[in-house]
């Protein structure tokens, strides 16, 4: 599906975003090892979130819509029944990486995981490393890609340092150090943490250490008995948010209220960016290193102002990596050389994510460079415009829907449908705010 976006007037009123994607994935799960019923509000209703509850139901859960909340009636953690067919995780990599966690210690059970073409050129040696170390076995196509077999087996705890910041990497290993005596995961930067919070608020045994300001938290997980979560409050997602704030920042006139975001401090990196860039965005934030069960949510305020060129380091690279697309965007409006490194990981993501930002916005005037591991991109305070492929990609059909809108000639999104994994109503909300 092609949709056209067109240079657009001041973006103006208040909306709701569509819930969190990371969120809606881990309370399904979250939602499946436990004993006791839980009420999720707000649960992403999207292609990948939506391949989630598909898997947590093939596993023996039960999953209730009711209204507006959905009940998940999990397994217990021990009791995953095995399908007798591969679970297909669709596009969605949280799902892909996560699962395996609580599958890898159903002693004695088997699961195949298959996903589509996008998802079978994503790595899980990332996490069939840390499980193989716990004591299960992963068979992937290749020794690393989908289709892959977890074998269930009985856990040894391990202490794990992540050669790499990734929460989903990381949240596998504390899902699976739930049985185990002890389960430390060492990050080298500090990356989202709702599986922490989502366990911590489950009962689970969880300890972190650590300062926010002098790298990364080792994260201490032990054996659980069982988890009892009761009910998930799922926040708008920040992610999705990003890129309407990018829109009333650069769109003339703009200003746009973005209701009940969260705004966990693991998660605001792209607002801190945003700051720095100079632009007017108001928000409640969590100070950076708290750690609480609670996701904290916030109105957030964005009005239309000129905006600076900076630089976006290693460090902050896991605080904004869905972002850094939107960062680039940006930096065709801001005066002098933005720059993005050590974001190596954009190219691991549902597209090869610097190659295809780098070449989509060049392909609509910009001037931007790849580097190895991010991009340099030079403000000229334009956009001329044309077409930009999604490649299957939500975050690229998004950034080139927002790049319409600011551009001189408009662009044409071909691919638009891919944004449906994440931001369902994009196209909808926007017009909303054009009315
Ligand atoms: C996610 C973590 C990030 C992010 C992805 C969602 C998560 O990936 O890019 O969209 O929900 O844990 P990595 O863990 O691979 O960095």
């Amino acid at each position: 599906m092609n949709v056209r976006f067109d240079p657009s007037g001041p973006l103006r009123g208040r909306l709701t975003v569509p819930a969190d994607k990371s969120i809606s994935h881990r309370a399904a799960i979250i939602g499946a090892m436990a004993s006791e019923p839980v009420r999720i509000r707000n649960y992403l209703d999207a292609a990948d979130t939506n391949s989630t509850l598909r898997a947590v139901a093939q596993l023996g859960a039960i999953v209730e819509n009711r209204g507006d909340d959905l009940v998940i009636r999990g397994c217990g953690l021990r009791n995953a029944m095995a399908p007798g067919e591969p679970i297909d995780v669709g596009n969605a990599g949280t799902l892909m990486r996560l699962l395996p966690g609580w599958l890898a210690f159903q002693q004695g059970s088997s699961f195949e995981l298959d996903g589509d073409d996008s998802i079978r050129r994503r790595p899980v040696d990332r996490i069939a490393e840390p499980l193989s170390l716990m004591g299960a076995r992963i068979e992937a196509r290749e020794g690393r890609f989908p289709p892959f077999t977890v074998h269930g087996a009985a856990l040894t705890g391990v202490e794990y340092e992540l050669p790499v910041a990734s929460a989903q990497v990381k949240s596998c290993v504390l899902l699976a150090g739930l049985v185990t005596d002890a389960t430390t995961v060492g990050e080298p930067v500090p990356s989202r943490d709702h599986t922490e919070r989502m366990l911590a608020a489950g009962g689970a045994p969880i300890a972190r250490r650590g300062d926010a300001a002098a790298g990364g938290f080792r994260t201490t997980v032990s054996n659980t008995d069982e988890l009892e979560i009761g009910a998930i409050d799922v926040p708008g997602d920040p992610s999705s948010a990003a890129f309407l704030i990018a829109a009333g920042v650069l769109v003339r006139d703009s200003r746009l209220v973005l209701e009940r975001v969260g705004v966990n401090w693991t998660r605001a990196g792209f607002l801190r960016i945003l700051e720095r860039m100079g632009a007017i965005v108001l928000a409640d934030l969590e100070p950076p290193g708290t750690f609480q069960p609670d996701e904290p949510i916030a109105d957030i305020d964005v009005r239309n102002a000129p905006i600076e060129a900076t630089t976006v380091e290693a460090e902050e690279v896991p605080l904004a990596i869905d972002e850094l697309p939107l960062v680039a965007l940006l930096g065709c409006f801001a005066d002098g050389n933005t720059v993005v490194r050590g974001a190596g990981e954009l190219r691991v993501k549902e597209s090869d994510r610097i190659a295809t930002v780098v070449h989509g916005l060049r392909g609509l005037g910009a001037e931007i460079e790849a580097l190895p591991d991010g991009f340099v991109v030079t403000g000229t305070g334009r956009l001329r415009g044309g077409r930009l492929h999604s490649h299957g990609d939500h975050r690229l059909a998004l950034l080139g829907a927002v790049a319409g809108l600011v551009s001189e000639e408009g662009v044409e999104v071909v691919g638009m449908e891919a944004a449906e994994v994440s931001y369902p109503g994009f196209v909808s909300d926007v017009a909303e705010l054009l009315r």
